[in-house]
């Protein structure tokens, strides 16, 4: 029986860095995973965090304890998310006055698109439609999860938003759907991962009409709030808009702070999801069920993550260092992104300017890649896609002619 185990193919990003940690090339550079770095190649606290660090190490009366958080997490951090959320993000007061959001303290996006999975799966909806292309992980989550099946939308294509090809794909499968198991959908809030090209508000426009008459249920993964404008709070244009809607099946929002707070390695993030009004008793057994999910997987999110991100939340202080913390990584990751233009002038790839975020979408192919990582000990993801916080002026100029040699 145990010899029925396959073997797994590595991770297709965090696989990288472990071949790239024993990688002994003197000039190697890793552009794969997306953690911020600072031009000095250091992933660095962000200030607004040190401080509530520090805050949490001085004072006493701070619930500094090491027991176990409850089961969806603490009450303060569930207050502090869905109030920067619902009522600083977006507009969703009225939907928290009447309780019509459900709440969990997740292990960060990941965790938070598990166990909304989870749920979906089992109850609401066996299809998930990803884009094509989207994050590496993305398939994997859902399929461990529960879906059965996961279609891909045609998100980009020919270095460009398709953004009529993706809905006549999705009226052309749900047309046929099953009543009973409408299918669910992943919308990237901003930052799309790993193109950074979103559709433009017009353009959402457009399409949620279309995602809404097919009773399609979404799932919108937010991972990279306030680096695509450098505000925090404008880069929640999808969360708003999708709650200019009515979901029958639920609208379920999964929200890291994994890169907007630097918070990694703690595993802070959320899961919300915003319940139809009736029956009235359906947000407590939605409730019911998301504390059994968890508890049945791993019981209760880890506490001391949390409690810092509940400082940098609730201390007017804090806040207003971190949305300038935040302003200030997206200005160098924008800045990297116009040095790399500007040196590289590729006519034929895709244009710079039209991405944002943590991602560079280069074009290259594969096989590129493969020697970008053999000959030059630079890392990208396969499907080409660069993190730009890893390049710095210490490495900028070796990448660009790195880069020049492979497309010639
Ligand atoms: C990425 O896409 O690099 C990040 O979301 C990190 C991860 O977990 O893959």
């Amino acid at each position: 029986a145990l010899s029925r185990v396959t073997r797994a193919p590595a991770d297709k990003i965090l696989g990288l860095t472990e071949k790239f940690n024993v990688d002994r090339h003197p000039n190697k550079i890793n552009l794969t995973v997306g953690i911020y770095k600072d031009n000095r190649g250091r992933v660095t606290t962000f200030p607004s965090v040190a401080s509530a660090q520090s805050l949490l190490e001085t004072s006493l009366d701070l619930n500094n304890d090491l027991s176990y958080l409850p089961i969806t997490g603490s009450q303060d951090y569930q207050n502090n998310v869905l109030n920067f959320l619902y009522r600083e993000s977006s507009d969703g007061s009225e939907l928290l006055e009447n309780n019509r959001i459900t709440f969990v303290q997740t292990l960060s996006g990941t965790g938070a698109l598990a166990v909304a999975s989870k749920l979906l799966a089992t109850f609401v909806s066996k299809t998930v439609w990803i884009p094509n292309p989207s994050w590496a992980n993305h398939s994997n989550v859902f399929q461990w999860n529960g879906f059965n099946q996961i279609k891909y939308y045609t998100y980009y294509e020919d270095g460009k938003l398709s953004i009529d090809k993706w809905l006549k794909e999705l009226k052309e499968s749900c047309s046929s759907r099953d009543p009973d198991w409408p299918p669910s959908i992943v919308l990237h809030a901003c930052c799309h991962n790993p193109t950074g090209v979103d559709p433009t508000l017009e353009q959402w426009q457009q399409i949620l009409p279309v995602i809404h008459d097919l009773g399609i249920t979404p799932i919108i993964d937010m991972a990279y709030q306030g680096m695509e404008s450098g505000n925090l709070i404008q880069d929640a244009y999808l969360l708003r808009m999708c709650l200019e809607y009515e979901w029958p099946n639920g609208l379920f929002v999964c929200q890291s702070f994994a890169k907007n707070m630097g918070l990694y390695g703690e595993r802070v993030g959320s899961l919300s999801v915003v319940v139809p009004p009736n029956p009235l008793d359906l947000k407590s057994t939605i409730d019911s069920q998301l504390k059994k999910i968890v508890r049945g997987i791993y019981s209760s999110p880890p506490g001391y993550g949390s409690r810092v991100a509940n400082l940098v939340l609730s201390n007017p202080k804090l806040k207003q260092q971190w949305f300038v913390d935040v302003k200030n990584m997206s200005d160098r990751l924008w800045n990297v992104r116009i040095q790399m233009h500007e040196r590289l002038n590729w006519p034929n790839l895709v244009d710079f300017k039209t991405q944002h975020g943590m991602f560079y979408y280069t074009g290259l192919n594969p096989y590129q890649v493969q020697i970008l990582q053999e000959r030059y000990g630079i890392y990208l993801t396969e499907d080409g896609r660069m993190s730009l916080s890893g390049v710095n002026d210490g490495n900028i100029d070796y990448l660009c002619d790195s880069l020049r040699q492979v497309v010639q």
